[in-house]
């Protein structure tokens, strides 16, 4: 039988972080986990979204015990401020790594600390995210780290050798990127974690999902979370056959943080690809290639200034 979302065990007594959590995708997997009564840290750039979702998770799941944390993942000193606060709670049972520019800017911008920007808010925040936040993961026994991928990976590659795209910069190239170097650092954390004997079931895992297809217009709306016009709804679903909302796009993303036979390096998705229950499916060759993640871990590292202690 394939594992049903919609009838999850008890997430009693476990903290989940989600990053973007104010919207789509992080708003429904925090929902959804909220629901099954984990603990939900909602991190947010923006603390009226934050407060909405919040409000809206309490209103549609009577009893929700959800809480909000400052995060810009564009912003490396916010990163840091947000691990710090993190470290203090008594423990973290998943990190998900959610928040991301989709609709990237037509000509390069970078972040504060001049990094171009889809890279440094999809991936490089992240990045230092999950290494900042290692010390609470580890003491959490079972803990998992779940990098959100996508299915552009399938369709475009990169050999990660020009993060910054200071001249070939375009939209698609920058967020295929951006996506590319989340799977291959998802699946490069789990390697190293097991070497340094910190992974397995009982230690850190780093499990990767993406979502499949999944748009606003054919996702429940919720005000101040989830408010398409109507011409975006009859736009999305004429797309219907190949695309699903984001409540259950989420899915993949809630399966690979609290399915206790997922293992650290597997990689969850919609069963269809782009639509469908969660399913464990085959990352590209490049996500998983051991000489692009270490020049990928060495270059974060130097432009984050973060190291893992990995
Ligand atoms: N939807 C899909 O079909 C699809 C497919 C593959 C992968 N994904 C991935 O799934 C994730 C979520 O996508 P989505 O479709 O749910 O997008 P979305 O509805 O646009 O939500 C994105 C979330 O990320 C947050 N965010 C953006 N920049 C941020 C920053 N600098 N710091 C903190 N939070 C930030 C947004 O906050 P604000 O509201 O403040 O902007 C929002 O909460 C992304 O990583 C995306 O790459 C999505």
């Amino acid at each position: 039988m394939s594992w049903d979302p919609a009838v999850l065990p008890s997430q009693a007594g476990k903290t989940i972080v989600v990053t973007g959590a104010n919207a789509g995708l992080g708003y429904f997997t925090s929902e959804t986990l909220a629901r099954a009564g984990a603990q939900v840290v909602l991190a947010c750039r923006n603390p009226i979204k934050a407060d909405a979702a919040a409000t809206a998770i309490r209103g549609r799941v009577p009893g929700a015990v959800v809480s909000t944390l400052s995060l810009d993942t564009a912003d490396l000193e916010s990163v840091r401020r947000a691990a710090a606060e993190l470290n203090e709670l008594p423990r973290i049972d998943a990190l998900i790594l959610n928040a991301g520019i989709v609709h990237p800017p037509k000509d390069r911008e970078v972040s504060l600390d001049g990094n171009e920007l889809v890279l440094a808010t999809n991936y490089l925040g992240h990045f230092a995210l999950a290494a900042q936040t290692l010390p609470v993961l580890q003491r959490t026994p079972g803990s998992r780290v779940i990098p959100v991928g996508s299915l552009i990976t399938r369709l475009m590659d990169s050999a990660l050798t020009d993060l910054q795209l200071e001249t070939r910069y375009n939209s698609a190239t920058a967020y295929a990127q951006s996506k590319i170097a989340m799977q291959v650092f998802g699946f490069e954390l789990d390697r190293r974690l097991r070497a340094a004997g910190l992974g397995g079931s009982d230690g850190v895992r780093s499990v990767v999902a993406h979502p499949g297809y999944s748009i606003s217009g054919r996702t429940p709306g919720i005000r101040g979370v989830n408010e398409p016009g109507l011409m975006k709804r009859f736009v999305d679903n004429l797309q219907a056959p190949f695309t699903q909302g984001k409540n259950r796009g989420a899915f993949a993303i809630v399966r690979a943080a609290v399915d206790p036979d997922a293992t650290g390096g597997q990689y969850y998705g919609p069963r269809f690809v782009v639509k469908g229950r969660p399913a464990l499916q085959t990352p590209t060759r490049t996500s998983t290639d051991r000489r692009v993640a270490e020049r990928l871990w060495t270059e974060s590292e130097q432009i984050t200034g973060v190291t893992f202690a990995l």
